[in-house]
């Protein structure tokens, strides 16, 4: 039986504000309903109003606005999602949480770290649950590898090889928008960087330090931006490049953990034909894990508990047995498979968990201060870069 209700705000309906807008409409449907709040969808805001408009009318909000600053003064909210440009998260979060709001805000934290430090010492000081969107934690394959590595299964891990190609800004004529704007590391390290180095860590523990950063920006120049681009995959204009693009295209870099593994990084928004490809290989002294986004539904696994002469990498399906997989969709059996988009409804779920102290055995969603040391291990990639290669501790 439900006990009470809540209600929902989402600041952002670009590409990852509708998915927190549809998490949060679905979040009562998966893993049950004993104490579970009634999600009340109260309201989407955008600064393009019609993209809050139409987010509202299809995930079913009862108003939208174009300022944020309603929801900041709305007495009928709860728990709202900052999923806006990073350099906007530090001056909205904090309003919010003045407010008395609970705040579940996108990665990366901010676009820098004086701004991330400033939010880690806002959570601490507060008295309303805060979490960042590091959602592939809650993918239910890449949990099972999570818990594949801790549990032994592959031995001592001893390599770690993550890679995040996507292409959103491989053409030149795709129009600037914010992610092309900020200091170098914010741009696809910040984008999608943030993104396989949290699940590297959540694999193999933390990043002691890194070395051999390396950025590259491939295009320089970009059309102006247009109103109402999303997800930075904006139409062509026709429009000539004036605008100058600030950060980096691609970013490579050596990880080395404080467990003694080591392993590397490489990630791109120019990687031509490859719209969204996270893919990993997590090797250990008795298995290898690998994971493909592209493949969602499965993990390449070989180790050696296989008979003689079967060894080799086999396709295991995620299923019942896979964190998050069962009760987690309407059709939780092997070959129904899973998606990016449900991890962001299983996360919504964990941190209204929190909000309404109900105990599932979810995992709570990751603080600002998670959140701070994600960016911190972005800046020292930015500092090796700096200082031709060098190794950088994290701090
Ligand atoms: N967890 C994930 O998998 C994931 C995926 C994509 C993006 N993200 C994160 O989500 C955030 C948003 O990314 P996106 O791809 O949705 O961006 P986007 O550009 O598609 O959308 C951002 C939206 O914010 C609106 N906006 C701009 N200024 C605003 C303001 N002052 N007030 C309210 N709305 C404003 C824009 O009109 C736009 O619709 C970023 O922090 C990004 O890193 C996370």
């Amino acid at each position: 039986m439900a006990s009470k209700t809540v209600s929902v705000a989402v600041i952002g309906a670009g590409m990852a504000g509708r998915t927190h807008a549809n998490a949060w409409r679905q979040v009562g449907t998966v893993f049950g309903t004993d104490g579970v709040p009634n999600v009340r969808l109260a309201a989407i805001c955008d600064a393009y109003l019609p993209f809050a408009e139409a987010a509202a009318k299809s995930y079913g909000y009862e108003r939208a606005t174009a300022d944020w600053h309603d929801i900041v003064a709305a007495d009928d909210i709860d728990i709202v999602s900052i999923v806006v440009a990073n350099r906007l998260h530090r001056e909205i979060a904090e309003a919010l949480v003045k407010a008395g709001k609970h705040v579940l805000c996108e990665k990366p934290l901010t676009d820098n770290l004086e701004d991330a430090k400033a939010m880690a010492e806002i959570e601490a000081g507060a008295d309303v649950v805060t979490g960042i969107g590091f959602g592939y934690r809650r993918h239910p394959s890449i949990a099972e590898i999570a818990k594949l590595a801790d549990g032994g299964a592959l031995g001592q891990v001893m390599q770690f090889e993550g890679r995040y190609w996507c292409d959103y800004g491989a053409d030149p004529n795709v129009p600037i928008a914010w992610r092309y704007k900020g200091p170098m590391g914010s741009g696809a390290l910040g984008d999608v960087g943030s993104h396989i180095t949290d699940v590297a860590e959540f694999i193999c523990g933390p990043i002691k330090a890194v070395n051999g950063g390396t950025f590259a920006t491939v295009i320089d120049k970009r059309p102006p931006a247009v109103e109402g681009i999303s997800g930075g995959r904006g139409a062509t204009t026709g429009a000539e490049a004036t605008e100058t693009v600030e950060n980096d295209d691609i970013a490579k870099f050596n990880i080395i953990f404080e467990s003694g593994a080591i392993g590397s990084i490489g990630v791109s928004r120019v990687a031509f034909g490859l719209p969204n490809s996270l893919q990993f290989d997590v090797f250990g002294t008795r298995g290898r894990a690998s994971f493909d986004l592209a493949r969602s539904g499965e993990i390449t696994l070989d180790d050696t508990h296989s008979p003689a002469g079967l060894r080799g990498p086999k396709q295991v399906l995620s299923g019942p047995d896979f964190p998050y997989y069962k009760g987690g969709s309407s059709m939780d059996f092997s070959g129904v498979g899973n998606t990016q988009i449900e991890q962001f409804t299983y996360q919504c779920r964990a941190f209204l968990d929190s909000v309404s102290g109900l105990d599932e055995g979810l995992p709570p969603v990751p603080s600002w201060a998670h959140g701070y040391r994600a960016m911190r291990i972005a800046d020292a990639v930015a500092r090796s870069v700096a200082a031709g290669g060098a190794t950088v501790e994290i701090d």
